[in-house]
């Protein structure tokens, strides 16, 4: 379940909560309810009345919300179990194409636009290029969670077995170009000195790098501490359902499975043989053949002759022209 705490002056949200309120009182999360597909005009919705209308789970968003909102403190994150993952796979393809559709494109249009570029100013030119290749790492991991792991969670939810395990992501995913966005922040603000006319427009940039590093850190927490237990959960039951059925798997082939002699029991009975001809066919005593046609009949669930008769021409026991 999740924390339900209220802890001192700290804002936490419940289902009950005015949705337009919650966005009122902290603006931040905007972004957030935006990624869940959420649109303004909510009137006086209530979160979960809102959550319904976008088929999102409730429970899931306000984890999100209450984690974010929170500074991603570990206070606040909820157990395995109250994550709908169907709900934050939509939320984290959203963010995806938010930082690189959106977020990132905006920050190099506005750098563009703030500094000078040009041959001459190797300094700005240097930026530029800092910049772009934070852009190709981050692109780089949010394709792989794009291509590999949000596809493997959507085949864990269908019931389809994939060669990919959570654990690999697990080890991978702290190794995120975050660093280089603080890099390049304490660059522009330890080192550029920009004309006083343009101090307006640098600072409107250099505050979007500072929200788009912090957002892009709460995506990687988010994805750590909700994401990743949920799924890793998720993993645990595919893998007792796999074992469950390979066990029954297991349990069904041996039951068809017939004993050599077995076999010779089967044939002898769709040939039309007694049980005293069999028994003396085959060198047994006559209780034997009861106790082997028993068995057959229990491990093929097949009573009758005719019954073991298509049993063994399907399986090759039998010729049907050497049956009468
Ligand atoms: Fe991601
Ligand atoms: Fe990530």
């Amino acid at each position: 379940m999740i924390v339900r705490k209220k802890y001192n002056g700290t804002p936490f949200f419940q289902p009950s909560d005015m949705m337009a309120e919650l966005i009122s009182r902290q603006y931040s999360l905007l972004q957030v309810v935006s990624r869940f597909g959420m649109t303004l005009g909510v009137g006086e919705k209530s979160v979960s009345e809102v959550c319904q209308l976008n088929g999102v789970d409730t429970n899931t968003f306000l984890a999100v919300i209450n984690y974010v909102g929170n500074g991603c403190s570990p206070e606040f994150i909820p157990e395995p179990d109250a994550i709908s993952l169907p709900s934050l796979l939509k939320y984290l393809r959203e963010s995806h194409t938010y930082f690189l559709e959106y977020s990132l494109p905006s920050i190099r249009r506005k750098l563009i636009g703030t500094i000078n570029y040009s041959s001459s100013n190797e300094f700005s030119f240097l930026i530029l290029k800092y910049y772009d290749s934070f852009c190709e790492e981050v692109r780089a991991h949010l394709d792989y969670e794009n291509k590999i792991v949000f596809p493997h969670v959507d085949a864990l939810l269908s019931h389809r077995a994939t060669d990919f395990t959570i654990d690999a992501f697990d080890t991978e995913h702290d190794e995120t170009a975050d660093g280089k966005l603080n890099e390049l922040k304490n660059i522009i603000i330890r080192y550029y000195s920009s004309p006083s006319e343009s101090n307006y427009a640098l600072n409107d940039v250099l505050s979007d790098i500072f929200i788009c590093n912090e957002e892009l850190d709460a995506h990687g927490l988010v994805e750590e501490n909700l994401f990743l237990p949920a799924v890793k959960l998720l993993e645990a039951h595919a893998s007792e359902i796999d074992d469950f059925l390979i066990d029954n798997r297991t349990e069904d082939a041996d039951a068809s499975l017939l004993s050599s002699r077995e076999k010779d029991i089967v044939v002898c009975v769709v040939k039309g043989l007694t049980n005293k001809e069999i028994a003396d066919k085959l060198n047994i005593s006559f209780n034997t053949v009861l106790t082997h046609r028993r068995n057959i009949a229990h491990k093929l669930e097949i009573h009758s002759p005719a019954g073991l008769t298509i049993y063994a021409i399907v399986n090759g026991l039998v010729k049907l022209e050497e049956l009468e």
